[in-house]
């Protein structure tokens, strides 16, 4: 090719990925819109944290939970990849493929590629987890102690040990492992690791994943020059951000658009459409701040309506009014080009609907999603209140035939955003779900 030829096909030699991300604290329904646009995608990938997410993909008859693997998997002509800005406990990756091959997944051998660069998550990294989040601060964070925190940590630190390190020479593997143990072993001194029952263990582990590694980076790039159909599923969610979260509770990865990226190994420019996922109402797991939330009978009907119990944990989640103040930050972040609004089914027979459209502190109206606590502590919300509905819209599929206060309930999210509503569900199957455009 002459240097001509590489000037003017600069823009399109690649294709673009499409990206689903939860644009509040996580649990928005992401699985059920990354299933629904799986069906049409050749790729589904995922590119941060571990498996402390978890995704609920229902297909009519069989409801499946994914922590790990992208919810691609289920779709026959689809390849899952896990990135190398995933974490994998590896054992654990291999239970979750069980327990869904149980309830009828099929092939996923042939479908499922995992980065050689993705870091491992080791079983005392859990234990770490655990005794971090158990003793040495004042304040829990509320982790799922799967050591996603504590293997991003040691990433960072550059001590941490990939899949390319496992699948290679065993020797350096086990080099590696043992300055590993050694260096946790001194800073927790509780922590006992039998190091040479380990290294038994991940050579099975090693054997076991090899033949799903691959270098995604390449194979990534290959289809993007194929113009292949690329799906990106993000896990935990915006306001979980290491960066932009509500740090400290915040997730250890990068969740945002940003993070597809470096999480994936793909050019900026690649990123075309960016779907937000944000549930009717706003929900949470563990400590951090919710400034919608309602602790009396509206929060627990929310709860418990919705059905709100984390995947992973079981934990109960806090509820409150839906908050238009956070979507429009993370926007600002994730620069979203159409929304996806979840559960609005369960707003039903709530009475008047709140939604928080702007935050107050010492009278002045806040700009935007504050950094500080001190002043996310004090802030208060301001709401507008809408009137609310009775009638059932599970079996709804135009947005013109639901409710008018539904669709008005809509159109004010649309309003306060700026962003176009692209999807409404109104059921938790992959059917219950009204496209606008
Ligand atoms: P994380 O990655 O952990 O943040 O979760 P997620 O965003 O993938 O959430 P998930 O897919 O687990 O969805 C949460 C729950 O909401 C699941 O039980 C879904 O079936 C359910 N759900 C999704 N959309 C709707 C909807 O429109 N209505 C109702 N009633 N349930 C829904």
């Amino acid at each position: 090719m002459n240097s001509h030829d590489c000037r003017s096909n600069i823009n399109d030699k690649l294709g673009k990925v499409s990206v689903v991300l939860g644009a509040q604290w996580g649990d928005e329904g992401k699985g059920k819109v990354v299933d629904l646009l799986a069906s049409n995608a050749d790729v589904v990938c995922r590119y941060q944290g571990g498996n402390n997410a978890g995704h609920t993909v229902s297909d009519g008859t069989t409801t499946f939970y994914f922590h790990l693997i992208p919810s691609g998997i289920i779709h026959k002509n689809c390849k899952s990849i896990i990135g190398n800005g995933v974490v994998v406990h590896i054992q654990q990756l291999f239970n979750e493929i069980e327990e869904n091959v149980k309830k009828g997944l099929t092939g996923w051998e042939e479908r499922l590629l995992i980065s050689d660069r993705a870091h491992i998550v080791f079983d005392f990294l859990q234990q770490v987890d655990g005794i971090q989040e158990n003793s040495q601060r004042k304040v829990s964070l509320g982790t799922t102690k799967k050591g996603i925190g504590p293997t991003y940590a040691a990433k960072a630190s550059r001590s941490g040990i990939r899949i390319c390190d496992l699948i290679g020479d065993f020797e350096y593997f086990k080099e590696r492992f043992q300055a590993l143990v050694v260096h946790y072993e001194r800073a927790y001194p509780g922590l006992k690791i039998n190091v040479e029952e380990e290294l038994q263990k991940y050579k099975k582990c090693a054997e076991k994943i090899r033949p799903y590694v691959c270098d995604t980076v390449s194979f990534m790039h290959d289809a993007l020059e194929n113009k292949k159909r690329i799906l990106v599923e993000g896990a935990n969610a915006m306001m979980l951000d290491i960066d932009f979260g509500t740090y400290p509770f915040v997730t250890s990865s990068s969740c945002s658009s940003g993070g597809v990226s470096t999480g994936l190994g793909i050019p900026p420019r690649t990123i075309g459409s960016v779907i937000g996922v944000v549930k009717a109402y706003t929900t949470r797991v563990g400590v951090g701040v919710l400034p919608t939330e309602q602790l009396n009978e509206i929060g627990e009907s929310l709860q418990r309506v919705g059905r709100e119990f984390g995947v992973t944990t079981g934990r109960k989640r806090r509820c409150g009014w839906l908050d238009l103040v956070v979507i429009r930050y993370s926007n600002m972040i994730n620069g979203y080009t159409s929304l996806a609004v979840t559960k609005l089914d369960i707003l039903t027979n709530l009475g008047d609907l709140k939604i928080g459209i702007n935050y107050k502190y010492k009278g002045e109206t806040l700009s935007s999603f504050p950094a500080s606590l001190e002043v996310q502590k004090e802030m208060e919300v301001e709401y507008i209140t809408m009137p609310g509905w009775t009638e059932d819209i599970g079996n709804v599929r135009k947005f013109e035939d639901l409710p008018e206060a539904a669709q008005n309930y809509v159109r004010a999210v649309e309003k306060y955003t700026d962003l176009p509503v692209e999807y409404v569900g109104v059921g938790p199957t992959r059917d219950e779900m009204i496209k606008l455009f």
